[in-house]
């Protein structure tokens, strides 16, 4: 009998897509596997006909508890609130405006930096589940996925112990494309500025394995170290993790959902061409609180950092 899906894992660092006639129709024994492919792969594709947005909804509940995108009170200057939207659980990302000139959604046309979705929160989301509705066919807006199990794995051994134990300052003065947030004052000393903090090592509370956990790069800072050397060490995690070889970069469709777990991934958006429409809708599930266990750096790496590694 044919089976109601098939999941390929991608040939790049991360990655499977769920091959299904239809993810509406797909049963809750499919989605028990189809979780622990997401916790195998770290990012999931699946391909199909654009959902409604309680549709998109239900999928995004078999990876979490629902819970609201960016509140209001940090939402960027200028966009509509979240409360006089439809669904409020409901994220749209966008650079399409309404009749009233306002922004239907957030993050507009630019780049987005490496980031992993709410970590500037003292709960970031579990898992991030972003739909495209509409997508320029002419350049741009591909997003990428980073494997942090393999960039904590392939670390140079001197960074690895100048982060250990410490804690990193998840900036929340801007969204990932320099948007300030409502009421944010400017940044002038990155140690005080507002934001919580994170294990820069972080435990993944249902693999037991440890990831690489960084925010956006901007004002972070890793408590303990002097300014310069907090700099030095996060232009260099950066650079070592934000490398092609642990990434996947999806080119999307109309259709597409893409569903990455922000405890052991970043991810960025490429720049679009400003004359076209994008629109993405996105639900996020509930996370926990963070944490770092030493004893999981004695545990075998995930299947998926090792594949990286040999690149
Ligand atoms: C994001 O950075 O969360 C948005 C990704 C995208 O627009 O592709």
């Amino acid at each position: 009998m044919k089976s109601e899906f098939e999941i390929v894992p991608l040939p790049y660092a991360l990655g499977a897509e769920v091959k299904c006639d239809d993810v509406r129709a797909l049963s809750d024994d499919a989605f028990e596997t189809i979780y622990q492919a997401w916790l195998d792969h770290l990012a999931l594709v699946f391909k199909g006909p654009a959902l409604s947005d309680p549709k998109l909804m239900d999928l995004a509940r078999h990876f979490g508890e629902l819970t609201t995108p960016t509140p209001t009170e940090y939402q960027a200057k200028g966009m509509k609130k979240r409360e006089e939207m439809d669904f409020p659980l409901i994220n749209t990302i966008s650079n399409v405006k309404g009749n009233d000139g306002t922004p239907i959604g957030g993050l507009g046309d630019g780049e987005a930096q490496w980031h992993t979705d709410s970590s500037f929160t003292n709960l970031p989301f579990r898992a991030s589940v972003l739909h495209a509705l509409e997508i320029p066919n002419s350049w741009g807006g591909e997003t990428g996925v980073l494997n942090m199990y393999a960039a904590l794995e392939t670390l140079p051994k001197e960074l690895k112990t100048t982060i250990q134990g410490r804690t990193i300052k998840n900036d929340l003065s801007e969204n990932s494309v320099g948007w300030r947030r409502r009421g944010i004052p400017d940044t002038i000393d990155v140690r005080v500025s507002p934001g919580p903090s994170h294990p820069i090592i972080r435990t993944h509370p249902e693999t037991g394995l440890n990831t690489l956990y960084l925010g956006r790069r901007r004002y972070a800072y890793i408590h303990g170290l002097p300014v310069d050397e907090s700099e030095d060490a996060l232009n260099a995690l950066y650079e070592h993790a934000c490398r092609d070889e642990f990434a996947y970069h999806h080119d999307w469709s109309v259709g597409d959902i893409l569903i990455w777990d922000n405890r052991c991934t970043m991810h960025h958006r490429n720049a679009f061409d400003p004359e076209a429409r994008r629109i993405m809708h996105r639900a996020q599930t509930k996370g926990t609180v963070t944490y770092y266990d030493p004893v999981a750096n004695s545990r075998a790496p995930h299947p998926r950092s090792t594949l990286a590694a040999v690149h």
